[in-house]
């Protein structure tokens, strides 16, 4: 029998919710994830002895029986419509649940009141709303631009040496892409030792800043071909998320990427990057991008060259053209979206410059870098 508390993760077949729970699993926890369906993913995270649930994170009904038992949770919010949603029934049902203690909730780096993504600001409240709860504790784990963020262009990346991306200039704005696993280290470590973490935000990162020629390069080295980054419009990236879209991103959440990747051109990304966070609290070196890529090309054989997959992607890039660009203001004028009078980007916005700004060890570690 064990004495260490039983731990819900959301999203658990996620990109984070996924190596928290095994991360939890192999450092001895009892593990529930809450899955949306029963699929290969939520198998693997079975036979590693997690236990089950599968649920809607929008129903609080469901939320309730997920949290029956448990002490801590990893609150992360999917990237879907109603974020503050996920949030509310989070709080409601950790309300009702005797000795429930300590919450590790996933947030972003852009968090912020004014924000022009309404997602964004959706997290925002989210953030204050978890705070209010006096019964339990709350870490908040802040990231950027996440690693994987690239590599849903892997194959293109792969097939036609290309990384398209509209990320500004090459060699100009820079980030310190977090990978998944490392992300979820920062989790694990504020779960297990909430007296430690209770109440601090952390900035998981990689280990330095790289431009986006940077990380084409990266790519390329990976994939052992030449992989050049372009400059894409944004009409250009609206059209590629139509086209192709990813896995997990509603129509609702592709207008809120086209925001981000402005965030992106305008240097947020930068700010205060690296940090040291993935060793102190995760407890473990932050993976350089290298390493995520060699493990995504690894594991992805569709990334290795062959006539028909290079010609299955010149006909995605085709497609892409072809496409119509979606009408970003049409789409959130229909779902009824919130718009500000007077929205800030982060780098406009003086509340978040001063609670952001580049700390003593951001410094060293990027002169270090
Ligand atoms: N990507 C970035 O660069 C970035 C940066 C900063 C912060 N974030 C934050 O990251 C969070 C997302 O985390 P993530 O990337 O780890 O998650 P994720 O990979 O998008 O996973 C979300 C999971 O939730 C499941 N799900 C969706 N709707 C559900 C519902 N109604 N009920 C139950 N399950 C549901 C999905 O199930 P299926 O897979 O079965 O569909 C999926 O497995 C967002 O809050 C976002 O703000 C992302």
């Amino acid at each position: 029998m064990t004495s260490r508390p039983k731990i819900l993760v959301t999203s658990a077949a996620g990109k984070t919710g996924l190596p928290t729970t095994l991360q939890l699993l192999e450092k001895g926890y009892p593990v529930r994830a809450f899955v949306r369906r029963r699929d290969h993913r939520s198998e693997a995270l079975k036979r590693s002895g997690a236990e089950i649930f599968v649920g809607n994170q929008y129903a609080v009904t469901d939320m309730r029986a997920a949290m029956a038992g448990v002490r801590r949770a990893y609150h992360c919010a999917p990237t879907a419509p109603n974020g503050l949603h996920f949030s509310a029934v989070f709080c409601a049902a950790a309300a009702e649940v005797v000795g429930f203690e300590h919450v590790v909730s996933l947030g972003q780096w852009l968090s912020s009141a004014d924000h022009p993504s309404l997602f964004t600001r959706e997290v925002y409240l989210s953030d204050l709303l978890l705070r209010m709860r006096p019964e339990m504790t709350v870490t908040t784990v802040n990231p950027g631009w996440f690693a994987d963020n690239y590599l849903m262009v892997l194959d293109m990346a792969a097939q036609l040496g290309v990384l398209a991306m509209p990320l500004g200039d090459g060699s100009v704005q820079k980030n310190a892409p977090p990978s998944n696993g490392d992300i979820a280290s920062v989790t694990v470590g504020a779960l297990i030792d909430p007296d430690k973490h209770a109440g601090r935000t952390y900035r998981p990162t990689g280990p330095a800043l790289m431009s986006p020629d940077d990380i084409a390069t990266a790519i390329g080295d990976a994939l052992g071909r030449r992989v050049t980054y372009r400059d894409i419009s944004e009409r250009m990236f609206l059209k590629a998320l139509k086209a192709v879209p990813p896995p997990n991103f509603s129509e609702a959440a592709v207008t809120q990427l086209r925001i981000y990747a402005e965030e992106y051109r305008r240097g947020a990304f930068a700010v205060n990057a690296p940090t040291d966070v993935v060793l102190t609290v995760g407890g473990r070196p932050p993976e350089r991008f290298e390493d995520i890529v060699r493990r995504a090309v690894a594991s992805r054989p569709e990334t290795r060259p062959s006539l028909a997959r290079g010609m299955k992607a010149l006909g995605s890039f085709l497609k892409i053209l072809a496409t119509r660009a979606p009408d970003t203001a049409a789409i959130e004028a229909e779902k009824d979206y919130v718009q500000l009078g007077r929205p800030l980007y982060v780098g406009d916005d003086s509340e978040w410059r001063r609670d952001h700004e580049p700390t003593v060890t951001s410094t060293a570690l990027r002169k270090a870098a």
